[in-house]
């Protein structure tokens, strides 16, 4: 804590209150206003938590007007070029880089838990087929709890850590799983031999009567996309995993918690309704129409993939994803896309419209990796999916650092009551209309 200190003139109180200052090694200060309820009777109100900071972390950084992200201060841009996902998931959970040794062990370890309980697999044949993968996920991660509960206390810093692998380790094999499930083909098991993100595509592409192999271009563009997806700090669903793990509830429970948060159209549900709005646009022509809907404040149509509530500048992420959509396309795909080429104009012209350059809205790390996804054959229902296996390793980060903190605290919000003020029940036969 440093000595800085902002002063609070209030009216109602005799004499100004001092709230000390929370300072970072980078980014914004905070005013720590812990105390302030209890020395001024008044509380903080942040709906949406525009100005909050709801935690110290050491693990990611965003600096939004200047388009930076760094992981463990280690910039995305050095890290999608040379490092790998499960690199960059040891990175996340422990703060360093491995050694080559440390980092082998590590994939070892991770590669080897990919196998889920048979057990859990009579859980997808309860869901129609057409229920969405996200459902599914959902549910089958949260149901991981009932296999692990009376296993795990997170109160131990090693079961949290078991916690954490597993996590990694069986979220691809769930995914895979809620696919074949939706297709009706049989599941795969995992393969011990292939990286993570090339079993994922084996589990996901392969069929019992056929050799498969993995396109290592496809799997490379996926380890990308899933270090890109890995963290974010404070977004939705970390900070949903958080407040459900502040309980001290199951690890499973909560990143089913954090699932659910990601599946929303406005966090990570929109790489799905972005394929959705360019499909629907269909070619250029349908631009202007679209936005101005955007623009128009009657309508609640808002341009998918766009906006960031922490970017106030184009988001790395996304300027990674573009490039390397490029490349899938040259190799995998159509490099004439109609889609992609349909993505690039539509940012160009809002690029340059007055309603998205005055409140600083770029594309963000959804507006492009839906079109990488399709060009691997992943299915648009599959694309949250796909973000939520990546940013699991975030989720668990975070929750392992969360509980770490011997200063940690259950998540409890306080509130502006608006509505009726004390008054007197009335019996039934007393009622009036
Ligand atoms: N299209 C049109 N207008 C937009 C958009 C958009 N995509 N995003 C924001 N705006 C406008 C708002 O209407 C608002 O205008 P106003 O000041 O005239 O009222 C202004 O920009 C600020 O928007 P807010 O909603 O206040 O910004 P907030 O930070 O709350 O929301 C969010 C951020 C949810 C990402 C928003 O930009 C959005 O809905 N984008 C589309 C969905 C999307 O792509 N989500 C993925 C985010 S990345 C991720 O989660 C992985």
């Amino acid at each position: 804590m440093s000595e800085k200190h902002v002063t609070l003139h209030d009216p109602d109180l005799p004499e100004p209150v001092e709230l000390p200052v929370v300072e970072g090694s980078i980014g914004p200060e905070a005013v720590d206003v812990v105390s302030l309820y209890r020395r001024t009777g008044k509380f903080a109100y942040d709906p949406g938590f525009l100005s909050t900071a709801s935690c110290t972390s050491r693990i990611t950084f965003i600096d939004g007007d200047e388009g930076i992200l760094l992981y463990r201060g280690y910039p995305i841009e050095q890290l999608a070029e040379q490092s790998s996902f499960l690199e960059v998931a040891y990175l996340l959970l422990y703060g360093e880089l491995p050694s080559r040794e440390v980092l082998e062990a590590f994939e070892e370890m991770i590669l080897h838990h990919t196998m889920i309980n048979e057990n859990l697999k009579r859980f997808y044949s309860g869901f129609y087929h057409n229920a969405h993968p996200m459902a599914v996920m959902m549910g089958v991660v949260g149901s991981l709890s009932a296999f692990y509960h009376d296993a795990t206390d997170v109160n131990d810093p090693r079961h949290r850590e078991i916690s954490a692998h597993r996590l990694i380790a069986k979220t691809p094999t769930i995914a895979a799983s809620s696919y074949k499930h939706s297709i009706g083909e049989p599941f795969i098991y995992p393969r011990n031999d292939l990286g993570y993100c090339g079993n994922l595509l084996h589990m996901m592409f392969a069929v019992p009567c056929e050799a498969y192999e993995v396109d290592p271009l496809a799997e490379k563009a996926l380890d990308i996309l899933f270090m890109l997806h890995a963290d974010h700090e404070q977004n939705a669903s970390t900070a949903t995993v958080r407040q459900v793990g502040s309980s001290g509830a199951n690890p499973f429970a909560c990143v089913a918690a954090g699932i659910a948060s990601l599946w929303g159209p406005a966090h990570g549900g929109a790489n799905e309704k972005v394929l959705d709005m360019l499909e629907e646009m269909g070619d250029v022509s349908a631009i202007p129409r679209y936005l101005a809907r955007a623009k128009d404040r009657d309508d609640p149509f808002r341009l998918m993939g766009f906006g960031h509530r922490v970017y106030k500048n184009y988001d790395p992420r996304a300027r990674i994803i573009r490039r390397v959509c490029h490349q899938v396309l040259e190799k995998l795909g159509d490099p004439h896309d109609p889609l992609f080429e349909l993505a690039m104009r539509l940012e160009e012209v809002a690029l340059s419209d007055d309603y998205f350059v005055e409140r600083k809205l770029y594309p963000n790390v959804d507006f492009y990796s839906g079109i990488i996804y399709r060009a691997l054959g992943i299915p648009v229902k599959m694309f949250t999916v796909m973000f939520a296996v990546a940013r699991t390793v975030g989720w668990v980060a975070h929750w392992m650092e969360m509980l770490s903190d011997p200063h940690h605290r259950i998540g409890r919000p306080r509130q502006v009551y608006t509505g009726a003020r004390r008054r007197d029940y009335v019996p039934l036969e007393r009622r009036e209309g």
